[in-house]
């Protein structure tokens, strides 16, 4: 019997790649498993493209509610901004995603777990840190470790009739509850400006002329109302992603360095998380000691890198949460942001650095 191989899949060409890659070169079946951390992507299709690739299975998991309740929550507990801006919502998701391949894997008696990130980014160490901290087995990763490029990929795609989304990409695009990130492309150059097509949460024209309230209400540290209404977690921040978004706000645009030693641009859109965490700071500013809060800022940038790093299993990372855990009793209250519409001078004739420059002069 030939052995089975466990592959996360998000329906695009690298984890299409790798599927062919592991029955070809491998001589393995392939079970894949894509989990819902609230992308919005068609499922459905995903599932149907894994079996007309010749899986064994296919698996969707639902793990939306477990991303709140067990990333999202702590990371706003820890007012969890990396290099002080990134909410970290694509390296909250990656070791909720691996930990369930690592499940599946176990459920089929696999006899290995692979991943299609490539060797540039920082999901490769999120996912190998958390299949090895889960699992034996032994992992395979071919788009790193043969270092295919998109142009090898799509020749090796047409050689073995995978689908190809002809539509031109002009990003690298990563979604899911807590933020969507846009990478690449014309933004890999950090002086120019992200054309504003390429948001599609924040509102970035025609914003409203009166200023508009959003009232958040916390309860040991986690968000439980906004503007008076008690709501289910995943409505709540869907409920601020969509206002906020209209808003104008919530686009963050910065230079990050990657886990790999790799500077990049990065643009993300995180309307509710930007909120979210801006309010829960505030909270905690009316409700700690200036002493905690001395400290705690240390342990929430100390907590952010470790979940940027995908170090959840560290024990420094739960003696961490066990500290903010033990603030959080107190952080209790009701928050109101308010939002003015900012007229932005000149924009068309100024580059992007002196527009940033301006936005500190003007704001
Ligand atoms: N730099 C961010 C991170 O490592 C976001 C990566 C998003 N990925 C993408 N393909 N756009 O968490």
């Amino acid at each position: 019997m030939k052995g089975k191989a466990v592959l996360a899949f998000s329906g695009g060409l690298d984890t299409s790649v790798v599927i062919k890659y592991l029955q070809e070169k491998h001589n393995l079946e392939v079970i894949t498993v894509t989990v819902d951390v609230g992308q919005e992507d068609n499922l459905k299709k995903i599932s149907a493209k894994a079996k007309s690739l010749g899986v064994l299975k296919h698996y969707n998991i639902d793990a939306r509610q477990e991303f709140v309740d067990s990333f999202i929550f702590p990371a706003i507990k820890a007012n969890a901004l990396y290099q002080k801006k990134y909410c970290l919502a694509t390296a909250l998701a990656r070791p909720l995603i691996a930990q369930k391949v690592v499940e599946v894997a176990e459920k089929e008696n696999a006899s290995a777990l692979a991943h299609g990130c490539t060797g540039k980014g920082n999901d490769q160490v999120r996912f190998d840190v958390t299949y090895r901290s889960g699992s034996n087995l032994p992992i395979i990763a071919p788009i790193r470790d043969l270092n295919l490029t998109r142009d090898v990929e799509l020749k090796y795609a047409q050689k073995h009739n995978i689908p190809i989304d002809t539509t031109a990409k002009r990003f690298s695009i990563d979604q899911n509850l807590w933020g969507r990130a846009i990478e690449g492309g014309d933004m890999e150059d950090a002086f120019s400006e992200p054309p504003d097509d390429a948001f599609i949460w924040v509102k970035t024209k025609n914003l409203p002329e009166n200023p508009q309230y959003l009232e958040i209400k916390f309860e040991n540290g986690i968000p439980v109302a906004v503007d008076g209404k008690r709501m289910k977690s995943i409505e709540l921040i869907k409920y601020i992603n969509k206002k906020a978004g209209a808003n104008g706000v919530g686009i963050v645009d910065h230079i990050e360095d990657r886990v790999v030693g790799i500077k990049s641009r990065e643009v993300y859109e995180t309307p509710g998380a930007t909120c979210i965490i801006e309010a829960h700071t505030d909270l905690e500013k009316m409700v700690l000691t200036k002493h905690e809060l001395k400290f705690k800022a240390m342990v929430d940038a100390e907590w952010s890198w470790l979940a940027y790093s995908g170090l959840w299993q560290d024990p420094l990372k739960s003696d961490l949460d066990m500290f903010i855990n033990a603030t959080q009793k107190r952080v209790s209250g009701t928050v109101k942001l308010v939002q003015l519409s900012i007229r932005l001078l000149e924009k068309d004739s100024l580059s992007y650095g002196d527009f940033n420059q301006q936005k500190l002069i003007n704001y």
